[in-house]
């Protein structure tokens, strides 16, 4: 089955959730919010392929929950 990017990953978040995108979300591992939710738009539905894609949660996980967060915003209705 052929993934469909999402194009518009920003405008399936909720406003609190689109604050700070240059900021580090996983700061174990300095890995900027915006890049979390392009790779999850891009084919990261889990919270393995956003770890292997970007090194998010690879830390100490304590960003797990706000990494889930996205992915389920971003993979909401499909
Ligand atoms: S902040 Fe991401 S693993 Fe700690």
């Amino acid at each position: 089955m052929k993934f469909n990017p999402i194009s518009n990953p920003l405008d399936k978040l909720p406003e609190i959730l689109k604050q700070n995108l240059k900021r580090n979300l996983c700061v174990c591992n300095e890995v900027k919010k915006i890049d979390i939710i392009n790779a999850i738009a891009n084919g990261a539905t889990t919270l393995t392929k956003v770890r292997d894609k970007t090194y998010a949660t690879s830390g100490n996980g304590c960003c797990t929950r706000q990494v889930e967060r996205l992915i389920e915003c971003i993979h909401s209705s499909e």
